[in-house]
């Protein structure tokens, strides 16, 4: 599976220490921040991540900022992608059974090291049960979308 990572200064080192992990697992493609750099912005580095889910280059996405808040709320701008911010296994597969979730955000400054890694890998192992109750839900979701297309 082709995963992307992002993170800002405040998810920095928590996106180095995963990117090594799942390297061994996973073809990651990092999608910045390339260096420590406390004024940087989230946006700028989990925007792209966000636009190569939707246009299918990579499958997954984690994103990270200081609280997961900023790069869960980029993320959702763009169209076909299903960001959540995520601090307990249970919604770490739920998210992605039930409602296809493709990014998960993670807030460097709110959980340890290791769980982000259980975390992420919880949302990794997990697929997308397409069930017709979700299926529904999630046309339903497609269709504002395509409301707001330019
Ligand atoms: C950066 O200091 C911090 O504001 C950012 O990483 C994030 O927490 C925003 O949601």
């Amino acid at each position: 599976m082709k995963i992307g990572i992002a993170a800002d200064h405040g998810g920095f080192a928590l996106k180095e220490k995963l990117k090594a992990i799942l390297q061994n697992h996973y073809t990651i493609r990092d999608y910045g921040a390339g260096v420590y750099n406390a004024a940087d912005d989230y946006p700028d580095f989990v925007y792209p991540l966000a636009k190569a889910v939707s246009n299918g280059e990579i499958e997954r996405g984690v994103a990270i900022c200081g609280s997961g808040i900023g790069a869960c709320i980029v993320a959702n701008k763009v169209p076909g992608v299903r960001a959540a911010l995520i601090n307990e296994s249970y919604s770490a597969h739920q998210g992605v059974e039930h409602d296809d979730m493709n990014i998960i955000c993670l807030g460097a400054r709110v959980i340890g090291d290791t769980y982000a890694e259980e975390l992420v890998n919880t949302f990794l192992k997990a697929t997308y049960s397409g069930e017709g109750r979700h299926e529904r839900r999630l046309n339903k979701l497609k269709n504002i979308e395509i409301k707001y297309k330019p």
